[in-house]
């Protein structure tokens, strides 16, 4: 017999420890995972301990950190530094006049000419605002405050209280004395970036958008739609919110004379053409080009107007759906607050609706913007060449009444090319929307050419009449059968269709 075995009466005894060790331990077991469950329950239903008070006039975002620790330790990494193929951050933000020559001779004897870099994380948007070109070699409005900084309380106290009144004050105030501007006390009030009661109520934590010029934008849009007294923060539902707190500032604007307001010009509408409609309907440019002397458009960050235009708008896929992902932590969804470029975590931006390998969404997404990029250098060519024709116009001796309709080609195809090119996800928002502006934008640059070389080729009073021969096989309209009217095209045709210039 074998010692190696111990007897049954030993063996016994070992059986019963294990038992009892067991036990124990699936106890244990079992009450860790209930005590984990209650907690996590605790923690989904009260998702967070309220340690200090917050109120319209905190502005420190570390102050909301104390209740709120996830989101503002997410927000902070806002200061990130890390690249994609056309987006992302830099430590030193890269000049894209030099990456992009053609930019200087796009934007002649206008600031932007002097100073444009790639943009980054909020974190450094009121110091970038301090160090710009832009603002140390140009004089610049307060109106740059309103999406670069925490700003609502500085509205509030120069309107004692009345917040649309103190916009439009700080508006209007030179850059310098708006982010100078201190309190009763003494203390500075315009010293943060965005900050955490920019898009939350402090009471409830809901959503909430603040910028003045966003709630007239939006109501002035949905008038447009047939939506009168349009109350954004009363009427959007949540989903819309979670874009709209982003289309606060990452839109296109322009400052209304006199006064300097921001202005969002989305009065008839969201699309390129809409939007220049209007300004050409209330006579604006922002600067008359150096080299052609044309009353020029400055197209901004469009980012939300483009979106809106694109498949995943009218998929209801919000901003914060691709910026701003849900991230668990324990029982919680946590939205990331480091708002960045989605291409730096595909997993959580994009492969919770896709069920695509991440390597070929990376690629899906780089065929559209290095397509757009091809287009924007095509533009781009277009453009210079044709400010180099009228240019050559204007030296041959071109009237007014000549250089006219080259002036207002310039305008349009500049507009576009802008357009799309000062959007920040190069083509990605809606890539068939950019393709068509840009295709526009060529159109109507080569056009400018051909105008511009007849100009030169004929100079002013010579007569134009040509003998043209009437087109062979054209039946002559009052000669055509009758048939079912070919009237005007419908209205949404003939917008996209070139304008003849002038
Ligand atoms: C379907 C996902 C998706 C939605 C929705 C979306 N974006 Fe983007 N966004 C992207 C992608 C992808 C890029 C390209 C990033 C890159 O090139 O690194 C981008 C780029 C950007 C950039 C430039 C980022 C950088 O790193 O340079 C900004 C700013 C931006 N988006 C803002 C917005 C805003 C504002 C909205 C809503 C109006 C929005 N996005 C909606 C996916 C999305
Ligand atoms: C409607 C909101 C809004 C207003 C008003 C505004 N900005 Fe910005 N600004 C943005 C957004 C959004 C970005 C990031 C996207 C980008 O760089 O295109 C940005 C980026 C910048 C940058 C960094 C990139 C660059 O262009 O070099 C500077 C500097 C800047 N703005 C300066 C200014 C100045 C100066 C003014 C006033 C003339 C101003 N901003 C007014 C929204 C605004
Ligand atoms: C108060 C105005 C403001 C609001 C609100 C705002 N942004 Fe920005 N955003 C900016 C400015 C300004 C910059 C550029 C900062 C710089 O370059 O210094 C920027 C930069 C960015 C960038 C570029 C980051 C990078 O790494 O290149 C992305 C992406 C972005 N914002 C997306 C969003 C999204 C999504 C929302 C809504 C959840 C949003 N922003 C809300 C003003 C704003
Ligand atoms: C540019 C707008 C913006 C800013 C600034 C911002 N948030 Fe948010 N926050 C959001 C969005 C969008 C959500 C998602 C809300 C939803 O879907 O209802 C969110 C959600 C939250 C939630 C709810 C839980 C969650 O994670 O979804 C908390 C808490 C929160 N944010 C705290 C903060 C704090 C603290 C700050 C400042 C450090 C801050 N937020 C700054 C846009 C913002
Ligand atoms: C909340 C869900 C959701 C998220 C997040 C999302 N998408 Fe989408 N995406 C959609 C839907 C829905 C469509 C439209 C599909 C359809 O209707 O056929 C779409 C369409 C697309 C298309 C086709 C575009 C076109 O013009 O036809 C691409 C490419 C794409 N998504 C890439 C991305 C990338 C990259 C990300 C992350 C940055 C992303 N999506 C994030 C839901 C999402």
């Amino acid at each position: 017999m074998s010692t190696s075995q111990p007897s049954p009466a030993a063996r016994r005894p070992i059986a019963f420890t294990i038992i009892v060790l067991g036990t124990a331990a699936v106890t244990v077991v079992v009450l860790l995972l209930l005590v984990s469950i209650f907690t996590r329950k605790q923690e989904a239903r009260a998702p967070f301990q309220r340690l200090v008070e917050v109120t319209e006039d905190t502005v420190d975002p570390a102050v909301w950190g104390v209740n709120w620790p996830r989101q503002y330790d997410s927000y902070r990494r806002t200061v990130d530094s890390e690249r994609t193929r056309y987006g992302g951050s830099d430590a030193v933000p890269v000049q894209k006049l030099d990456v992009y020559p053609w930019l200087r001779t796009m934007w002649a004897g206008y600031a932007f000419s002097l100073d444009y870099r790639e943009a980054r994380g909020h974190a450094y948007m009121l110091s970038d605002q301090d160090h710009t070109e832009r603002v140390l070699q140009r004089s610049q409005p307060g109106a740059c405050l309103h999406c670069h900084s925490a700003v609502m309380p500085a509205y509030r106290f120069a309107g004692n209280g009345d917040v649309m009144a103190g916009f439009r004050a700080v508006c209007n105030m030179t850059w310098n004395e708006a982010r100078n501007m201190v309190d009763a006390h003494g203390e500075a009030l315009v010293n943060h970036p965005v900050t955490c009661g920019d898009c939350h109520d402090p009471q409830s934590m809901a959503l909430r958008v603040t910028r003045p010029a966003f709630l007239n934008g939006i109501r002035a849009l949905k008038a447009s739609e047939g939506l009168t007294d349009y109350d954004v923060n009363r009427d959007a539902t949540r989903q819309e919110m979670r874009s709209y707190v982003c289309a606060q500032c990452h839109v296109e604007y322009y400052f209304a004379k006199p006064g300097n307001e921001v202005t969002y010009p989305w009065h008839n509408g969201l699309r390129a053409e809409q939007i220049e409609s209007y300004f050409d309907e209330i006579g604006f440019h922002d600067w008359t080009h150096g080299i052609t002397g044309a009353p020029m458009l400055k197209a901004q960050h469009p980012e939300f107007e483009l979106w809106a235009q694109g498949i995943h708008a009218r998929a209801g896929v919000s901003c914060s759906d691709c910026h701003m992902p849900y991230r668990r932590v324990g029982a919680m969804k946590v939205s990331d607050h480091h708002v960045r470029s989605p291409l730096l975590d595909v997993a959580a931006s994009c492969q919770t609706c896709h069920n695509v390998r991440e390597q070929e969404l990376l690629e899906r997404v780089h065929t559209i913007q290095d397509r757009t990029q091809g287009l924007v250098r095509r533009a781009a060519a277009a453009l210079t060449e044709m400010i180099e024709s009228i240019a050559a116009a204007r030296e041959a001796g071109a009237s007014e009444q000549q250089l006219a309709p080259l002036q207002r080609l310039h305008r349009q195809a500049q507009w576009r090319l802008d357009f799309v090119f000062s959007e920040n996800s190069h083509g990605f928002h809606a890539p068939q929307e950019s393709a068509r502006i840009l295709a526009e934008s060529i159109d109507y640059a080569r056009q400018a050419v051909a105008l511009a070389q007849e100009v030169i080729a004929r100079p002013a009073g010579t007569p134009r009449d040509i003998d043209r021969i009437p087109l062979e096989g054209v039946t002559p309209t009052e000669m055509a059968p009758p048939g079912p009217a070919i009237g005007p095209v419908a209205a949404a045709d003939t917008e996209d269709a070139p304008r003849s210039p002038g």
